[in-house]
C-alpha cells in the first residue's frame, strides 16, 4: 500500500505521516517513510538546490525537471522497491505536489505535467492521499514560526517566500484536483489539532487495509 501526505507549507503533513508511521508499525507492518524533494541520495542534493533562497533565479521549467528527476530516482531505488518488499510506502508530498505548485502555482500546463510525472513514476502510484486542507494565511503562519525555531529559514525558505497570492493558488489546485480524483485523495481540515485530524486518517487507513 502506497499513501501520500500532500498541502501547503505548514498545514501538518509530516506529523501527520510519523503519526502514520508509529500506528502502522505498531500493527506489525514494515513502514517505510520518505518524503520529496530527498527521499533518495540524488534527491539529499537535489533538495538541497531546490529549497535553497540561492536558487531563486532558476526558470519554473529547470526547477520542474528537478522535481521531476528527484521524483524518478526516488520511485526506482525507494518507494518500488519498499512496495515490492510487500511494505507500506507513506510519502510527504508525492505527484500532486508537482501538479498544485508547478501546475496551478507557477501556471504550467497541469494535462502536460500529469504526462511528465506518468513517465517519471512508470506505473507507482499512491493508492490513497491526505490532503491536508487550511488557509495559507495559516498555513505560512506555522511554517515561518517552525523555520524560525529550526533555524531554516535562509537555507530552506523559498517558497515560504513566495507571495501569498502563489500558496491561495496552490490550495485552490489541491482542491480542484481533490475533486476530481475522489477515490483517491481524501480532503481533512487541517486547521483541526494533530489528534483530531490523526484520527480521520487512521480511519481511512483501517478501512483500506481491513485493520478493525
Ligand atoms: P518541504 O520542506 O517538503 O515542504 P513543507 O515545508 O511543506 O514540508 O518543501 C518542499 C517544497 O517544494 C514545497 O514548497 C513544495 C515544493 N514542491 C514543488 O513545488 N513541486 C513538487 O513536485 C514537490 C515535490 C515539492
Amino acid at each position: 500500500m502506497f499513501i501520500t501526505f500532500e498541502g501547503i507549507e505548514g498545514c501538518g503533513k509530516s506529523t501527520q505521516a510519523e503519526l502514520l508511521r508509529d500506528y502502522l508499525q505498531a500493527m506489525g507492518y514494515s513502514v517505510t517513510l520518505t518524503l520529496e524533494p530527498g527521499g533518495s541520495r540524488l534527491g539529499t542534493e537535489l533538495r538541497r538546490l531546490l529549497l535553497s533562497l540561492e536558487s531563486t533565479d532558476l526558470s519554473r521549467e529547470a526547477e520542474l525537471f528537478l522535481y521531476l528527476a528527484d521524483r524518478a530516482q526516488h520511485v526506482h531505488q525507494v518507494i518500488r522497491p519498499a512496495l515490492e518488499a510487500g511494505g507500506v510506502v507513506i510519502s510527504d508530498r508525492f505527484i500532486h505536489s508537482t501538479l498544485a505548485y508547478q501546475g496551478y502555482g507557477r501556471d504550467m500546463d497541469v494535462d502536460v505535467l500529469q504526462r511528465m510525472n506518468s513517465v517519471a513514476v512508470d506505473g507507482t502510484l499512491p493508492d490513497l492521499t491526505f490532503l491536508l486542507d487550511m488557509s495559507p494565511q495559516a498555513g505560512l503562519r506555522r511554517a515561518l514560526s517552525r523555520n524560525m525555531e529550526k533555524s531554516i529559514a535562509s537555507s530552506e525558505g523559498r517558497f515560504e517566500a513566495e507571495a501569498l497570492d502563489f500558496h491561495i493558488r496552490v490550495r485552490k489546485g489541491y482542491l480542484e484536483l481533490a475533486s476530481k480524483e475522489q477515490e483517491r485523495i481524501v480532503i481533512l481540515d487541517a486547521q483541526e489539532s494533530p489528534e483530531t485530524v490523526f484520527k480521520s486518517v487512521r480511519e481511512k487507513v483501517d478501512q483500506a487495509l481491513g485493520i478493525n
